[in-house]
């Protein structure tokens, strides 16, 4: 048992105690069985078996990695271990704005490098942790929209404070540093800045008023004392990864929310609330100072978050939309492509261990220009099945299929996985679908309870006690998202090959100059490259020697190459990726630095950073 406070866990830590697993689940038995009956992966995994099951090729020259050269356009960068970012040789980084950084003139000069960002001024600059974050164009504007995912309160609140907040000031200020901002973007003498005081400027707050949709909306689920109709909730929370709709709005998908609520007296602990994690020690006592947070008081507060939230970055006035029929669960991103047909298809994972990936398609379909009613709010959801011979599918989450009512499938989305017998996977991060050819990847970013009881290893989820985590990608049948079948493979296992001469060592695209582990932030870039970000161990030490702090690779999808192309301070996570219009400039976001990086002095600033080439070509 952990005995830090919650405060100072990392949300998987978090997870690891609150553990809301089922002990078992039927398909669990199923692949053991499996698994057992063929021999392989059994015992311990070999790097040989693990070549075997994954080398065979179903998707093509995953593997054949180290024979060709990607033609990346850079020269790799060796790791590094210091406060500091690295790029290549020939391109250049910049802060395009951190923490604290004002988006209203009336904000300016408000952040202190020993105090942080007043009370005040909270809501009308930039956000903590910054995370994914979707460019838009509008206008002859550029507008970013950009998630700020959770808050180090150390780091927010006074010293004295120990890490939790002691009024309800602290608790409003530490609220509205997640969330999100939108923001207009121009490109000046000294590269892109934020446009101050830009009519398009806004942030979105826990108490930014929403308004739902789809089968859940309204239902009973839903009520609270503050709004019994169950249709206007408030605020955004926990916002993770994040997404980009094909008639240009923003997706930004609450995540860890379940650390926000607690209880100050009684409440029923339902299965619900036992399977997302809720109980009633909060994470930041946010219960003790508003009762919207205590589920003594509003039980069915928790299900109003974990939601995809679409918003228009182009009107500040817009009220965000939270979209029930895009299922309730910890969020990373949202990845939009469309079916053959027209219909819309968004791609999702589930970040916790052993949790689902799932993806909604949409009954209606779309086409430029036209309507988007009911495109995210009557559809059908389905969760993964990963088949241990390479093939898959995808199971409807259904009344008949589950026996669970609509709105319980989509509030209880993880409750409606099992219920079909969906695969177990090590932490679903995000999805990224390749522009070029009709697949898409997941950054199954690690698993230390893998090959625990209940969960144990299955062909996409080979390895147990699973610290470096995979990539694994699919190719829908017939070319088609919109398709239930589909064929996959691993495209990367990463691994430490100087330690391990064994699965651990990673696929044979893994190298003593590439390694790396816990990939997290995925996106392709418009020539169909794969960049890939770390959220890992950067102790640099046993198990992770060699590897550095996180960095940003980027992968070859048709040699399987892979390089690194960037690395950040030490202690930082490297999350969020999107381009300037032109693609010459890109913007990459760094969480939870140490050190007292960007600015070499006071406190660690989360920030998001211009990197681009110097001759001022495009590499996106
Ligand atoms: Fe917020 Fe799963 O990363
Ligand atoms: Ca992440
Ligand atoms: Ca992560």
């Amino acid at each position: 048992m952990d005995t830090r406070k919650t405060v100072d866990l990392s949300w998987d830590e978090f997870d690891e105690v609150r553990d809301p697993r089922p002990a078992t689940n039927d398909f669990d038995a199923v692949v053991e069985r499996a698994i057992s009956r063929r021999g392989f992966l059994g015992g311990a995994l070999t790097f040989g078996s693990a070549a075997a099951v994954f080398g065979s090729g179903v998707l093509g020259s995953a593997t054949s990695a180290r024979a060709q050269a990607a033609g990346f356009g850079f020269t790799p960068i060796g790791i590094h271990t210091d406060f500091d970012i690295h790029v290549p040789e020939g391109y250049e980084w910049r802060p395009l704005v951190r923490w604290g950084d004002a988006l209203f003139s009336d904000a300016e000069g408000t952040y202190s490098a020993e105090t942080g960002v007043p009370l005040a001024a909270s809501d009308r600059v930039f956000g903590e942790n910054t995370d994914g974050m979707e460019t838009f164009e509008h206008d002859g504007h550029v507008l970013l929209a950009i998630n700020s995912e959770y808050v180090n309160p150390r780091i927010n609140l006074p010293a004295d404070s120990e890490g939790m907040p002691k009024n309800a000031d602290e608790v409003t200020l530490l609220k509205n540093m997640q969330g999100v901002t939108v923001m207009e973007i121009a490109n000046g003498a000294n590269g892109w800045d934020v446009v101050i005081d830009s009519p398009y400027n806004r942030r979105i707050t826990h108490e930014t008023q929403m308004t739902m949709d789809g089968p859940a909306a309204g239902s009973a689920l839903m009520q609270t004392n503050a709004d019994p109709e169950g249709m206007s909730p408030k605020g955004t929370m926990n916002n993770c990864g994040s997404g980009k709709t094909l008639w240009g709005t923003y997706l930004t998908c609450e995540e860890n929310f379940n650390g926000y609520f607690g209880a100050t007296g009684a409440y029923e602990e339902t299965d619900g609330l036992a399977r997302y994690g809720i109980g009633g020690e909060g994470r930041y006592a946010y219960e003790k100072f508003d009762t919207r947070y205590d589920l003594s008081a509003e039980p069915n507060e928790p299900h109003r978050h974990g939601w995809i939230t679409e918003i228009d970055p182009t009107d500040p006035e817009s009220t965000p939309v939270k979209h029930t029929a895009l299922g309730r669960f910890k969020h990373e991103n949202a990845e939009m492509v469309q079916a053959a047909d027209g219909r819309i298809v968004v791609y999702m994972g589930d970040d916790e261990r052993g949790e689902f990936m799932y993806k909604y398609v949409s009954n209606g379909t779309w086409s430029e220009g036209q309507p988007t009613d009911g495109l995210l709010s009557d559809g059908t959801l389905y969760v993964a099945k990963f088949n241990d011979d390479q093939t898959g599918e995808w199971l409807a989450l259904t009344p008949e299929t589950t026996g669970m009512s609509a709105e319980d499938i989509l509030v209880f989305s993880r409750m409606a996985g099992s219920a079909v017998g969906a695969t177990t996977m090590d932490r679903p991060e995000w999805i990224a679908a390749n522009p070029l050819r009709v697949e898409a990847y997941c950054a199954l970013t690690n698993n230390s309870r893998r090959g625990n009881e209940g969960m144990p290893v299955n062909a996409a989820n080979p390895r147990e006690t699973n610290d470096y985590g995979q990539i694994v990608r699919w190719r829908p049948e017939g070319e088609d998202h919109g398709a239930t079948g589909f064929s996959w493979d691993l495209y990367v296992m990463a691994g430490n090959p100087e330690v391990y001469d064994n699965a651990y060592g990673g696929s044979d695209n893994v190298t003593a100059g590439n390694m790396f582990n816990s990939p997290d932030g995925m996106a392709f870039s418009s020539d169909g490259l794969l960049w890939i970000q770390t959220d890992g161990d950067d102790s640099n030490e046993g198990d992770f020697a060699g590897m550095g702090n996180n960095q940003m690779l980027v992968g070859n999808p048709e040699t399987g190459e892979i390089a690194r192309f960037m690395t950040v301070p030490n202690g930082a996570e490297v999350t969020g990726l999107t381009w300037s219009p032109d693609r010459t400039v890109a913007f990459v976001g760094v969480q939870h630095p140490g050190g007292a990086w960007p600015d070499g002095e006071g406190k660690p600033r989360s920030s998001v950073v211009s990197v681009w080439r110097a001759d001022g070509a495009a590499f996106g």
